[in-house]
């Protein structure tokens, strides 16, 4: 009899990441760069899910004090030397989302970039973010939608593991909505999601008073 288990598993990431090359390329997410004029230039910044680093070397070289976080050491590894060659610091942390707890009312900014956690986890993950913000404090998500299913362009093939915007929103109901979008655009990043794709995109706002 096989057991299912939602654990991730670092090895499919660090086998992945194993290959020469950003398999997301070196630029940040498409949807972060176009919101660079809503984010802090200082205060402490956490990457969940940060992988090869692209989006959290990115939030640092905006001044901010980046925290990565991802299960993969060989992506956080990698995401150390991308660091080195922009000249900015970075600290990675390797843990898994499940076990990781975030000060309440540390952070400047969060965010999660084709994060991808499951649906049994990511209500866990986005309570520790909403609780991790200062008041003004802003969390910027781009994720898969259920949709992507139909296109080629990357991303997992399990629905649960896919965003629809309403349900994230659920997890940020104290919180003031930005943004908030679902759509088509074409993708750019590395060779790991290249083509056309339907997204989830958020920009959501910790109240003053929250
Ligand atoms: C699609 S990649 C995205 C990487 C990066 N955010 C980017 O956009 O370039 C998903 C990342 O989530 C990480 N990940 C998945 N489940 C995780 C968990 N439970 N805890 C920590 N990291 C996790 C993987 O190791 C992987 O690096």
């Amino acid at each position: 009899m096989s057991v299912q288990s939602n654990k991730a598993r670092p090895s499919v990431w660090n086998e992945k990441y194993s290959q020469p090359g950003y398999v997301y390329g070196t630029e940040p997410c498409q949807w972060l760069r176009m919101n660079q004029h809503r984010l802090p230039t200082e205060g402490r910044a956490l990457a969940i899910a940060d992988g090869e680093g692209r989006n959290g070397v990115f939030l640092a070289q905006q001044g901010l004090q980046v925290t990565s976080v991802d299960l993969s050491e060989v992506g956080l590894a990698k995401a150390q030397a991308l660091a080195s060659t922009r000249g900015v610091q970075l600290q990675t942390v390797i843990a898994d989302l499940r076990d990781y707890e975030i000060a309440p009312g540390s952070l400047a900014v969060a965010i999660a970039i084709y994060a991808h956690l499951p649906s049994d986890l990511r209500p866990l993950v986005h309570r520790r973010i909403a609780e991790g913000l200062k008041p003004g404090g802003l969390f910027v998500l781009e994720a898969f939608h259920p949709n992507q299913l139909k296109y080629t362009s990357g991303g997992p093939r399990s629905v649960d593991l896919l965003y629809r915007v309403d349900e994230v929103l659920a997890d940020f109901s104290d919180c003031h909505i930005v943004e908030a979008l679902e759509g088509q655009t074409a993708l750019t990043e590395g060779h790991g999601h290249l083509g056309l794709g339907y997204v989830t995109r958020l920009i959501i706002q910790k109240g003053a008073l929250a």
